[in-house]
């Protein structure tokens, strides 16, 4: 077939923008893969979980959902279901978020009390103990709270990966008056 000098200008600008057309196609698909990537990464979180006895079925359970759902997480014990005491779990769950090793912490014992009490004892921990789904979303609205107790014998463990799902997707709000008074619990940390 003869190619004229014009059929030939048509089928070189052809090519050239084909060309271009595909390398922004490539360009594109490898670009979208860093925005994918980036936004994954920014839903994914690290967290610190512990619990006694009374909470340990719940806490595996916890573990396999949050593994499951892409985020990075440290299970600080019990493994097993032999009585142990929850003051060790707490500290150490505490402590991780505190010093920002973890995002997040979350503990589970019988009643979700003793951990609560415990990991509040840690300078810059917020516990919050939580059995429903409203308190689940307004403790992160209101307290910004950053870790979670439940009482495995309180809730089902369908309910409690309800409640950790919510806690985990609640960002704090920051509205004034909510980091107002999160400032006056920090204050008080020192006072004995
Ligand atoms: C253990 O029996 C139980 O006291 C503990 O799991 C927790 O409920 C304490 O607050």
């Amino acid at each position: 077939m003869i190619l004229y000098k014009r059929h030939k200008l048509i089928c070189l600008i052809y090519i050239y923008f084909i060309r271009i057309y595909y390398i922004g196609i490539v360009f594109l698909f490898f670009f979208d893969i860093i925005v994918v990537r980036v936004y994954i990464r920014s839903e994914i979180m690290k967290i610190a979980i512990g619990a006694d006895h009374g909470g340990f079925l719940h806490k595996e359970a916890i573990v396999r959902f949050l593994r499951d759902n892409g985020h990075e997480v440290r299970d600080f014990g019990t493994h097993s279901q032999d009585s142990t005491d929850y003051n060790e779990y707490a500290l150490d769950v505490a402590k991780s978020v505190s010093n920002k090793l973890y995002d997040r912490g979350i503990l589970v014992c019988g009643t979700g009390v003793g951990m609560s009490i415990m990991a509040n004892k840690v300078v810059g921990i917020r516990a919050a103990l939580v059995h429903d789904l409203f308190t689940a979303e307004a403790t992160r609205l209101h307290n910004d709270s950053n870790v979670l107790t439940m009482g495995g014998r309180i809730i089902s463990i369908d309910k409690a990966l309800e409640i950790v799902k919510i806690w985990i997707d609640t960002d704090f709000s920051k509205e004034d008056r909510h980091v107002r008074r999160i400032d006056k619990i920090s204050e008080f940390s020192e006072i004995k």
